[in-house]
């Protein structure tokens, strides 16, 4: 049975939920149901306090391993200015993937040299506009980046200093869209074919490239700590033949992303704790074993850091009951502001935010408003009979939702609020019509 079924327990989150006097929902203090009545919906409301102790949590334990460490957070999971000014605050680096990413980062005068540029494909405007902005680490993906960064360092005159992402080949429990470490893989230089070592050999040759280590992410979501632990090990069995064969000790590691977070009742993500013991720790003993220096490790999560300090807040509409087939609950959003349940399945939970104890009367499919069938947010929520202006609270939404965002059908895309102590601030503010339509163009025609 499902925590939703459960009437007075609300699901352990990130995010600091709570009911107050009125009965509402409450995130980091703030009533929920006013929260939508000021800011309007859908809404996207970020706990502060969870993100930023998700990044201490992180940090800490990461250095548990040694001083020498370093999170990354993948910015790709949930990215604005302000989200770039509160990740340095928390002393994090920063993953970004794309120009568009790196912008953002600038305009939030986050410093340059925590910045780690991945991506399977960047553009030479994009490489350029990295090494001009002075970056940390480019995340070399591939033989022909390689040498395109060769060429755009050289122009500048100038050393890039890089990682090199390896695909380790291990294969974590988690869905097929969101792997990325097998082998049938678009990304990185593949350790099982030799491409990898070959990489390695060529970026030590480079006059303008500066070979600091290795990186590598074996997938998403990832409830167990098994895969992280292999793929530790992994790499540095690869340190150790790059120094056998070449005589250079390679510095860094950097082991990627992926813990899980609670999004059903049934997810028991590993804690920070046990992931650095997977990371660190067996980075730390495999090297030991081997008679190497211990590298530095580095991770770079993205969903753990933001995802359970999420919620977004919709308004009931119009509902369909189809008798013995489905109860269809519509809310003012859908698939423009959360694709995950469309894209790959995801599963939600959620409750109503006027009365988030209330038993459940029955279950409900909540429906998005875009013109899809399979346009649907949440299937069979255990949810009390939920009127027309009720608001609905969707939990864990912090990741992979704002930033996959689109405007498909012109809904204009939500506003995202910060919460902390009982106040509210606004982080991105809501799309308007105009906004929707900003781009277009009238082109002369004929009929
Ligand atoms: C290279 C890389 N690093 C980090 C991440 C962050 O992963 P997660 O949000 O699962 O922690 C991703 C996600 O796709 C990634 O591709």
């Amino acid at each position: 049975m499902s925590m939703e079924a459960s009437p007075g327990v609300l699901p352990a989150q990130d995010a600091a939920l709570g009911v107050n006097e009125a009965g509402h929902l409450t995130v980091a203090g703030c009533d929920a149901v006013e929260l939508a009545r000021r800011f309007g919906t859908p809404l996207y409301v970020l706990d502060e306090l969870a993100v930023r102790g998700r990044c201490r949590a992180y940090r800490r334990e990461m250095g548990a391993f040694g001083s020498d460490h370093g999170v990354i957070y993948a910015s790709k999971a949930f990215m604005a200015k302000g989200i770039c000014r509160l990740m340095d605050q928390e002393g994090m680096h920063l993953d970004v993937v794309s120009g568009g990413e790196l912008f953002t980062a600038m305009s939030a005068a986050f410093p340059p040299e925590r910045i780690f540029f991945h991506g399977n494909n960047k553009t030479p405007e994009e490489i350029t506009y990295a090494l001009e902005a002075g970056i940390g680490r480019f995340v070399v993906d591939n033989p022909a980046e390689l040498e395109l960064l060769e060429e755009r360092a050289a122009r500048r005159g100038v050393r890039a200093a890089a990682l090199l992402r390896i695909t380790p080949g291990i294969e974590a429990h988690t869905h097929e869209y969101v792997r990325t470490g097998s082998i049938d893989s678009k990304f990185g230089f593949t350790l099982a074919t030799g491409e990898a070592m070959a990489g390695v050999r060529r970026a030590l040759e480079l006059a303008h490239v500066e070979l600091k280590g290795l990186h590598c992410h074996i997938g998403s979501q990832i409830l167990e700590t098994e895969p992280f632990a292999l793929a530790a090990r992994v790499m540095v069995d690869l340190l150790a033949q790059i120094r056998r064969e070449s005589g250079i000790c390679l510095g860094e590691v950097d082991l990627g992303g992926g813990l899980g977070i609670r999004y059903t009742a049934e997810d028991r993500p590993p804690t920070v704790t046990e992931f650095a013991v997977a990371t660190a720790g067996t980075v730390r003993r495999r090297a030991e074993e081997l008679g190497l220096e211990s590298p530095r490790v580095l991770v770079e999560p993205g969903r753990s850091i933001v995802g359970e300090a999420g919620v977004t807040l919709y308004t009931v509409g119009s509902a369909k009951e189809i008798p013995g087939v489905r109860y269809y609950l519509g809310v003012d959003g859908g698939m423009g502001d959360n694709p995950r349940p469309a894209l790959y399945g995801a599963v939600y939970r959620g409750l109503l935010a006027d009365r988030p104890l209330a038993a459940p009367e029955g279950t409900v499919t909540v429906a998005g408003h875009c013109c899809e069938s399979g346009d649907v947010l949440v299937r069979d929520l255990p949810l009390p009979h939920a009127r027309r202006g009720e608001i609905l609270a969707v939990l864990a939404t912090g990741a992979y939702n704002y930033s996959m965002a689109s405007d498909y059908n012109r809904f204009p895309r939500p506003a995202a609020v910060l919460v902390r102590e009982g106040r509210a601030r606004l982080l991105i503010r809501r799309e308007t019509y105009q906004d929707v339509a900003a781009l277009d163009e009238l082109p002369e025609m004929q009929p």
